[in-house]
């Protein structure tokens, strides 16, 4: 194949140590070697890759740099049988975006063992509206299952609600039957919450519990926290006893004030979520559940669309805590 132009977003660092985004041209020859050459149809906007597009080290090292950790997309050229031109796939995670060049641009090249085939259930688009949020979102969900959690338990409390990881956990809780808190920063938004499947909002001010005592009065069978800080050892502290908790995010804050207490005496769980090196097999599990029983019915509503020209913007914004739902990024006819 000659060396085909695409485009893709560049962040690149200047002499002033500032970081810079510009759409620009791109060759197949400058993407890394790797088993499976993809067309991207759509990606999406998460959390980790604004951090990549403004410079953070933590995610990414060497710049310039194509972010995005979402692509889905067609096979274009693949080494391994079981990857053929005309497949649809997807990627999340692993290195995708992080030092490895992204769904931000319309061709990646990628390791077989990252590429999971598109569930015939799901249209290239709506992978990408769950993308790495979805995955995420789905893997907390599973933990809760998994720890004799049903919606016979009590409530579950979702935070940053309204965010990617929020909007889906709230929304595929609601269609397992369990009866969901949402807190949310963004009041205007009751409705949106709502439509998804939550049964009540919180506000960030209520589910903060500045105090010192170590346990609350006891109010969630499970919680799904996508901002750390305050908000989830207020949330650990007013768990039921054997109560699940899982942890993804760190928005607010990284840290975790809390004591042992809610753990030696209401023996509660906490358990920690890493989408990134998430083993293939739980993936391709996760996924089927996302596209039969766990699918929401509003789960078009969550996704807007953008150009990878919009997408500037977009980054800042959900630096900002701003973002609604998921940005899906069109790439296929830029
Ligand atoms: N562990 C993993 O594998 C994994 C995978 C994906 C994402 N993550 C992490 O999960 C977090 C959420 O990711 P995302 O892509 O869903 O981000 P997002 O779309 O920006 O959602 C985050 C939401 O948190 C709330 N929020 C923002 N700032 C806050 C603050 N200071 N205090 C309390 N709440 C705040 C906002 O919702 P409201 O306005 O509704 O409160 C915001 O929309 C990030 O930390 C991300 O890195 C981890």
């Amino acid at each position: 194949m000659a060396d085909k132009k695409f485009q893709a977003m560049i962040v690149k660092e200047d002499e002033n140590k500032q970081f810079t985004r510009e759409i620009c041209e791109q060759s197949i020859s400058d993407l890394p070697d790797g088993d499976v050459l993809i067309r991207v149809s759509y990606s999406a906007l998460n959390y980790k890759d604004a951090l990549s597009a403004t410079g953070n080290r933590g995610v990414t090292r060497k710049y310039p740099h194509t972010p995005g950790v979402d692509a889905a997309g067609i096979v274009e050229q693949s080494n391994v049988d079981s990857f053929k031109p005309g497949d649809n796939v997807i990627v999340t995670s692993y290195d995708l975006g992080m030092n490895t060049a992204g769904g931000f641009g319309q061709y990646i090249r990628v390791p077989a063992g990252w590429v999971i085939p598109l569930p015939k259930e799901l249209t290239l688009k709506q992978s990408m509206i769950y993308g790495t949020a979805g995955l995420t979102a789905g893997m907390c969900v599973s933990r809760i299952i998994d720890g004799g959690i049903t919606p016979d338990s009590g409530d579950i409390l979702v935070t940053g609600a309204t965010g990617g990881v929020g909007s889906m956990a709230v929304a595929i809780l609601a269609k397992c039957g369990y009866k969901v808190i949402g807190v949310t920063g963004k009041s205007a938004e009751t409705e949106y919450l709502k439509k998804l499947g939550a049964a009540d909002i919180m506000t960030r001010e209520d589910a903060t519990d500045s105090g010192k005592r170590p346990l609350l009065k006891a109010k969630w069978a499970g919680v799904v926290d996508t901002v750390g800080g305050d908000i989830l050892a207020t949330a650990i502290k007013s768990s039921m006893h054997n109560a699940v908790v899982a942890c993804c995010g760190l928005v607010a804050s990284p840290d975790l004030p809390l004591t042992v207490f809610p753990f030696i005496l209401r023996g509660i769980s906490l358990i920690g979520i890493d989408s990134q090196n998430y083993p293939m097999t739980d993936r391709v599990s996760i996924w089927k559940n996302l596209s039969e029983k766990w699918k929401p019915d509003a789960l078009e509503s969550t996704g807007h669309e953008v150009g990878l020209k919009d997408l500037n913007p977009k980054i800042d914004e959900i630096l900002k805590g701003r973002v609604k739902g998921r940005i899906i990024v069109k790439l296929d006819d830029q």
